[in-house]
């Protein structure tokens, strides 16, 4: 439908890398540590971690707080992920009131739940249904960009194109492409050549995701496929600078935990246990700042929050050696 892809807003990032959306990881207080990390011409947005919409429209409070109380230069995207347009629709209109500067559309997640309430990778078998909550969404918020990301297909990547088509028919005002399939989940390798097969299908933006590892990565992907964004998932876990490229040492990687810590503690109301799981969630994926090394095992079995938080508060003092 052209006259629909004519009304398409303009995208706020403010640069060309985005952080992408992670369940139990992209809350507010790690988006924030991010986000402030990196400058704006690099790190363009993020997003919040996925909202599910089951029958029942989600209320704005509850919106609220997912997209958190700190505004950045950068926006940050409110992803949901459902299968009913009516109550998608409802919720897109109750985050327009909740603050939200764009409206991402999960059609990618493979769990179990998703797949189960139809919704995230399960609409990848069904282009019409995802064209029907593009454009639900698109009516209820009008004047909010709106955004959808899918994966390459479901068992195959057949459909790619007809996936991409209705995302934009919908009215998507940019498509994020996961380059692998559902049944792929998050196999190490990585086919660019479907983000360039998505590029020609379309006349919307595209941004690629899958398969970064470093910044030189980032930037390979924009000139290699002719998308216009990159988006880095699982690397940016394991390095916060990676949009910018900047190399920290020790001491400052030590220090990023640390903050996540602290703000995790205060903002999040986390238990010390809790605190201790999040960081030893990023340190499982941890490159930045020589911290972890072939170290990473030992980091990972610290059972004590108090110990591991002071073998990072060692780390953070200057000339530090790995230990
Ligand atoms: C822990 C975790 C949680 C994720 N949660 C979401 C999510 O809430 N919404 C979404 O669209 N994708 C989610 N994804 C997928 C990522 O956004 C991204 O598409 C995927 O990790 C591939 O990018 P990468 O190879 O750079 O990691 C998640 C991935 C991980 C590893």
């Amino acid at each position: 439908m052209a006259s629909m892809a004519a009304v398409t807003t303009a995208l706020p990032f403010t640069g060309p890398f985005l952080l992408a959306p992670m369940e139990g990881v992209t809350e507010p207080c790690f988006r924030d540590l991010v986000l402030e990390r990196n400058h704006p011409h690099e790190l363009g947005g993020a997003f919040t971690e996925f909202v599910r919409v089951s029958d029942a429209p989600i209320p704005v409070r509850v919106l609220a707080k997912h997209l958190g109380d700190r505004r950045h230069p950068m926006p940050v995207g409110l992803q949901l992920m459902g299968s009913d347009p009516l109550a998608l629709g409802q919720t897109a209109s109750n985050a327009v009131e909740a603050g939200a500067p764009l409206i991402d559309l999960n059609f990618g997640c493979p769990s179990k739940g998703a797949l189960a309430g139809c919704a995230g990778s399960a609409l990848l078998d069904d282009p019409p249904r995802i064209e029907a909550i593009v454009r639900s969404v698109v009516r209820a918020a009008p004047g909010v960009v709106v955004t959808a990301k899918i994966r390459a297909g479901g068992r195959d990547d057949l459909r790619l194109e007809d996936l991409a088509r209705a995302a934009e028919a919908g009215g998507a005002s940019l498509l994020t492409v996961h380059c692998r399939t559902r049944l792929e989940a998050y196999r190490d390798t990585a086919d660019w050549g479907r983000l360039e097969r998505a590029v020609a299908a379309v006349s919307i933006p595209v941004c690629g995701n899958g398969g970064v590892a470093t910044h030189g990565d980032l930037e390979r992907l924009i000139e290699r496929t002719g998308c216009r964004f990159a988006m880095v998932g699982r690397a940016a876990l394991g390095n916060p600078w990676i949009f910018s490229g900047r190399a920290v040492g020790r001491a400052e990687a030590a220090g990023f935990l640390l903050d996540y810590v602290v703000a995790l503690r205060a903002r999040a109301g986390a238990t010390p246990r809790g605190a201790a799981g999040r960081v030893k969630q990023l340190l499982g994926h941890w490159t930045a700042g020589e911290l972890v090394g072939a170290d990473r095992r030992s980091w990972l079995m610290e059972t004590d929050p108090e110990r591991l938080f002071e073998r990072l508060r060692r780390a953070q003092q200057p000339g530090s050696l790995a230990s």
